[in-house]
């Protein structure tokens, strides 16, 4: 038997999953390390990433045979700026997916450069997430900082680096730099230029499943294991899609985690009508379409730990499923919104409420709140007259079955339930790059998916007219 390190670097936690040559996982732990959030401000140490995947490492191969190891790879939360000095020491804490700070930057990028221009030369326009923006906002409020740059990284390759020594990146995280010019795969020289950077700071370019190198002596010594193979890995959303099979053009994933995304792999680079969806590269040579909303199951999360003070999720979804919710709306932008809006400045809100309404109903509008959201995504991808027949769905929010029927009611879509995760995704791409195996042939022999909900009839009705209120409330309440 082989086995492979797949490893997720989310906002939360790293989370390993350890996986045999048939797909079957072995074992999975998870560690938690801060996240230090203020105003629009989000952040994290990557000295914490490190310590924390070392420990959850070890745990992980506790009782299992070291032997058979032969790869490990990585999932990684996106657009996070790492930034080392020619010690390699972190020069600041990274400035994450969801920091919202570089709103000035943002609008010189789409605004004085011109969305046409970075649409040309990236194939996307800016985000405060991005990391474009954040790399400006320290050139101009942290100009020490940024002169002590040697290195720039994105999160899950700080990691690969510290294994390898090897300062690289794979397409689909790239992508969400916005410098690199996404169709042709490589750095743009212009984007460096308004930036103010030069190449040779920046990561060398490799597919997900290329090995990048073998784990360091020391590395090895230290977690007692063989010099095992280093697979490059990819951003958190094309991971989890592989995880999940989706990897051919007109399947769609859907994830429900910290962040909610819509992942539309396509064979051909296409850009969007006014750019509403990100045009990112994809782990299998080819491309993929992606609406991000910075909340989804973290609205949820927000509203019953921090709100309610309570950690019952089946209980509230127990008493939310035949809540009524009426003209009552809940906007899930806690954090401000990317996808479609790119407003840092969104908020949440809750719409329509009476002395009738119950708890159960409020909990229940947060759930439809953030499928309507996502379903904002989804209507610019069907522009064009393209069309879907599925989904699946990934995702800690995905273990609630009244929240995939909403889903798939509100979506129109039926929707397949899989285990596949953004660990199981880099499990698969360390198999893949190891094995020299395509993604196709390994997705095709070892997913399976669970449970099918499909949409009932009335239910999309209701929630059809439902949404075309919801459209109208963001745009009512952005100037105020
Ligand atoms: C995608 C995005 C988020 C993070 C979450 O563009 O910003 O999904 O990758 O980790």
């Amino acid at each position: 038997m082989k086995t492979y390190i797949g490893a997720d670097l989310g906002t939360s936690s790293i989370k390993l999953s350890l996986v045999n040559d048939k797909g079957t996982i072995l074992n999975e732990v998870s560690k938690d390390y801060p996240l230090y959030q203020q105003g629009l401000n989000s952040e994290q140490n990557p000295l914490d990433w490190w310590k924390q995947f070392n420990l959850a490492l070890d745990e992980l191969l506790e009782k299992q045979d070291k032997e058979s190891l032969q790869a490990i790879s990585f999932s990684g939360q996106m657009h996070g700026l790492v930034m080392l000095d020619k010690d390699d020491n972190v020069i600041r804490p990274c400035i994450l997916w969801n920091d919202g700070r570089s709103e000035k930057e943002t609008k010189y990028l789409n605004e004085e450069i011109g969305r046409d221009v970075l649409s040309e030369l990236t194939g996307n326009i800016a985000y405060a997430g991005f990391t474009a923006p954040k790399l400006l906002w320290v050139k101009n409020n942290e100009p020490k900082n940024f002169k002590k740059i040697d290195k720039i990284m994105l999160p899950k390759d700080y990691l690969v680096y510290r294994l390898t020594g090897i300062c690289a990146s794979d397409y689909s995280d790239a992508s969400g730099t916005l410098y690199l010019d996404v169709k042709n795969k490589v750095w743009s020289e212009k984007m460096l230029q308004i930036l103010g950077i030069s190449k040779e700071k920046l990561p060398k370019l490799v597919e997900s499943n290329d090995v990048v190198g073998l784990v360091n002596e020391e590395f090895a010594k230290l977690h007692n294991i063989p010099k095992i193979k280093v697979v490059m890995g990819a951003g958190d959303n094309a991971a989890s899609a592989v995880g999940m099979g989706v990897i051919r053009d007109g399947e769609i994933n859907i994830s429900l985690g910290t962040s909610g995304t819509i992942f539309i792999p396509t064979d051909e680079f296409l850009l969007p009508k006014e750019n509403g969806l990100h045009s990112f590269a994809n782990t299998t040579g080819k491309y993929h379409l992606m609406g991000c909303i910075l909340t989804a199951a973290s609205a949820r999360k927000w509203w019953l730990e921090n709100i309610l003070d309570s950690k019952d999720y089946s209980g509230s979804d127990k008493e939310s499923e035949n809540a009524n919710t009426d003209n009552l709306y809940f906007l899930p932008y806690l954090s401000g919104e990317r996808s479609p809006h790119n407003d840092v400045n969104a908020k949440g809100a809750f719409i329509g409420l009476t002395h009738s309404t119950t708890r159960a109903a409020m909990s229940k509008a947060i759930i439809e709140g953030v499928a309507f959201a996502l379903r904002d995504c989804l209507e610019i991808a069907k522009e064009g007259g393209r069309k879907f027949k599925k989904a699946t769905i990934c995702g800690g929010g995905s273990n609630s079955d009244v929240w995939v029927q909403i889903m798939s009611d509100i979506l129109n879509l039926p929707i397949y339930k899989g285990s596949g995760s953004g660990s199981y995704g880099a499990a698969l791409l360390a198999m893949s790059g190891a094995e020299s195996r395509s993604l196709e042939d390994i997705c095709d022999s070892v997913i399976e998916y669970g449970k099918v909900f499909n949409p009932n009839p009335e239910s999309v009705k209701y929630y059809e007219n439902k949404y075309r209120v919801f459209t109208k409330l963001y745009p009512a309440l952005k100037n105020l």
